[in-house]
This record gives C-alpha cells, structure tokens and sequence, in this order.
C-alpha cells in the first residue's frame, strides 16, 4: 500500500527512499488546478462548437500552455515527494496505473499538438494577453492537417478517459467506501 518518497538524509547528506502513504499538498494542489484548467480547456472548445466564439478558443489555448507547463511541475513533484499507491488488490493497483499513464499521455500531447498546429499553422499563440508564442513564418501545410486531426480526434480520447476517471474516483468513494478520494482531497492526512 506504500509509493515512495525521495528526502534528504541530513546525517550521510544523501538521498534515500521511504513510503508514503498519502499525497504531497503540493501533489494535491498541482493535481486539481491542472484539473480545473484541462476540464477548462475543454468545456471552452465545447462552448466554441456550440455557440462560435473567438475569445473561447483564446482563452482554451493559455489555458492549455498552463496546463502543459504544470505537467512538468507535476513530474518534478512525484520525483521530490512520491506518491502513493493506489488503494486495491495488485491487479486494480495496475489498472490504475495504465489508467493514470493514459491520462498524463494526454496532459501533454493535447497541449503539444495544440501548440504544433499553431506554429505549424503560421498562427501565434497569445498567453491571456501577456505573453506570444511565435509561429513560422512559412506554413506547413501538412503537419498543420495532421496536427489539426490528431488534436481534433483525440478530444473523445479526453472524454473518455476524464469519464472513466472521475466516475472510478465515484465508484470508490461511494461503493467500495474507501481512502481514495479522501486521499486526494485531503481528507485523510
Ligand atoms: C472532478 C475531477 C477529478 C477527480 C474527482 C479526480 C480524482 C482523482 C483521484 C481520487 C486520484 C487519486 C487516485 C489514486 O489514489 O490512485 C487522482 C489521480 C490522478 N488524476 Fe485525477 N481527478 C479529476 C480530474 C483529473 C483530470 C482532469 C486529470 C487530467 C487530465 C487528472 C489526472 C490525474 C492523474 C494523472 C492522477 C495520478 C496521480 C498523480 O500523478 O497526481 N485528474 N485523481
Ligand atoms: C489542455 C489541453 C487541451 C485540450 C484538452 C484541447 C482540446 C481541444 C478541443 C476539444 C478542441 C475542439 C476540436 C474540434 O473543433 O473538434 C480544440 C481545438 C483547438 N485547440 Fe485545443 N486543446 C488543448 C490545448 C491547446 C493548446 C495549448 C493550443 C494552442 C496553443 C490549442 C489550440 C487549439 C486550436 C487552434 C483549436 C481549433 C482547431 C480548429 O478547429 O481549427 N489547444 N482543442
């Protein structure tokens, strides 16, 4: 039931590994705001499908830059204070592994590819106004379509796994009564 911790062992003044049994506050924190700014993301591309609108797609885009600057935050924050198992027999323990593998794999290829098609595209990407990312000059029309279907394609990809992840965290609070959930929202300390 434990994950790994990386602290410093002041005495030998090294390294060592110890469990841990819940996550980091900072974990925790990086976890939701990259929540909230991917599920953001993504309700704004639904809205601009719907209704049409520019500053959606302005907006989804800085939103989607921050979420691919987190993910690297967050890579260094499991490196730092590890994190824990997920509760459950071994063969539950592996499906949520691939399942989180899964959902880290579109944490940063929908960014990346959003951000493909723009450069690609000759369009540059403006961060809420304060900061641009540039483009090519010359386009390239062939890795603008192929990003453009890979980031279109891979949204029912985010929906998919977004449902089976939130309604798996349900499943386990509410069913199977267990820390899960209470560990991630830190509940459980
Ligand atoms: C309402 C929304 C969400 C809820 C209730 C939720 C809940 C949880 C819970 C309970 C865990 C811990 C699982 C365990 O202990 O094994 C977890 C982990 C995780 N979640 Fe979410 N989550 C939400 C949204 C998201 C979104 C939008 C993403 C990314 C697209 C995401 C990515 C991850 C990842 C990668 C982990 C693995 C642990 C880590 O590295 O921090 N989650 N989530
Ligand atoms: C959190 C990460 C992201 C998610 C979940 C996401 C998701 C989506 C979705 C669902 C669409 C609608 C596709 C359609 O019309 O069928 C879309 C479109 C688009 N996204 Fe993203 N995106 C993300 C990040 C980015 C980033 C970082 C950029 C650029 C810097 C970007 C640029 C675009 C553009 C330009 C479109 C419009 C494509 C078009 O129809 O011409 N996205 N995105």
């Amino acid at each position: 039931m434990f994950g790994l911790v990386n602290v410093d062992c002041l005495d030998r003044g090294m390294k060592a590994w110890i469990p841990v049994e819940t996550f980091s506050r900072t974990n925790r924190v990086v976890h939701h705001l990259s929540a909230v700014l991917f599920i953001g993301a993504l309700f704004l591309m639904a809205y601009d499908q719907i209704f049409g609108s520019t500053d959606a797609l302005m907006v989804h885009q800085s939103l989607g830059v921050m979420v691919f600057v987190l993910y690297f935050g967050r890579i260094v924050l499991m490196a730092w204070f590890g994190k824990p198992k997920a509760i459950g027999t071994r063969f539950e323990q592996f499906l949520a592994h691939l399942a989180h593998l899964a959902l880290y794999s579109v944490l940063i290829l929908m960014p990346l590819s959003g951000l493909s098609l723009n450069i690609a595209g000759g369009e540059e990407t403006a961060i809420f106004g304060l900061l641009t990312i540039p483009s090519f000059d010359e386009v390239n029309l062939d890795v603008y379509l192929l990003m453009l279907g890979f980031h279109k394609s891979m949204q029912w990809v985010c929906y998919m796994l977004l449902s089976a992840h939130i309604g798996a965290s349900v499943f386990h609070h509410f069913v199977l009564k267990d820390a899960t959930l209470k560990r991630m929202f830190g509940a459980i300390k």
